[in-house]
């Protein structure tokens, strides 16, 4: 059940071009946080929140971790905090991954800022035993992040759009060959989502919708999409932002 809660700024860093990451202390979120879940932040000076999904948890700490890029007034903000302030947040939110031990081997696929809620997954199911192997596309290599802590849970490929680190193309492209594996889970922009779909059709997968999200709290339907074959509609920020592969229409 998600909380109002405050989270203490422990510290804020530029890990990549334009990407931040944050490590906020809260130790309800901490325990109560499932990947694919968001933070629901709301940054000094705005009447919004702003949904941020979690990068990884440190239930011992009791810490956050969250991901986010520098692209509006409202991240600048988020960027600028300093550690020892406050940060209210609403959490955890959204539906997260669904998974199990008994699955042997899993795909990541992550575009850009949709790779930070695989990381946490991907923890998660190594230490279930789980063999991941990830794909990750970013748009050059001043843009890549997290590079060895992918390396360290399982086989991970590097592409990036100008080909200026690991393979040139899309996370898509490097799919071919992949062998056997159970689930597939990807998160990232919807046309990568619509290339992972139509790659992957016949297996069983989950994707998480976060980029779409706006308001978070199912007040300004930025967030419908088409459901599949059951008709009508989703909301990602309630009903999402995971979804099964053929849940929604992309
Ligand atoms: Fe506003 Fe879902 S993000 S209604």
């Amino acid at each position: 059940m998600k909380k109002r809660v405050e989270m203490m700024v422990k510290s804020v860093e530029e890990i990549a071009l334009d990407t931040f990451e944050m490590t906020l202390e809260n130790a309800f979120i901490a325990k109560a946080a499932v990947p694919g879940q968001f933070l629901h932040l709301l940054v000094d000076g705005h009447t919004l929140r702003r949904p941020i999904s979690i990068a990884n948890i440190d239930s011992n700490r009791g810490t956050v971790t969250i991901l986010f890029k520098w692209i509006g007034d409202g991240t600048k903000r988020l960027a600028s905090c300093q550690a020892g302030m406050n940060v209210s947040a609403i959490g955890p939110a959204g539906n997260g991954f669904i998974y199990d031990a008994s699955m042997n081997t899993v795909l990541l696929v992550g575009g850009g800022i949709g790779i930070p809620p695989l990381y946490y997954l991907g923890k998660e199911l190594r230490q279930y035993g789980v063999q991941v192997k990830s794909f990750l596309g970013f748009q050059t290599d001043k843009h890549i992040f997290y590079e060895e802590k992918f390396r360290e849970i399982g086989k991970t490929y590097i592409v990036t759009d100008d080909g200026s680190y690991g393979f040139r193309g899309f996370a898509t492209d490097v799919l071919d060959n992949i062998g056997d594996f159970d689930h597939y889970f990807s998160c990232g922009p919807i046309p990568m989502l619509q290339s992972v779909t139509n790659k992957l059709g016949k297996y069983s997968g989950s994707i998480s919708l976060e980029e779409r999200l706006g308001c978070g709290v199912g007040a300004c339907l930025a967030c419908v999409i088409p459901a599949g074959s059951e008709g009508g509609y989703r909301k990602i920020c309630s009903d999402g932002p995971v979804f099964a592969a053929d849940e929604v229409m992309l």
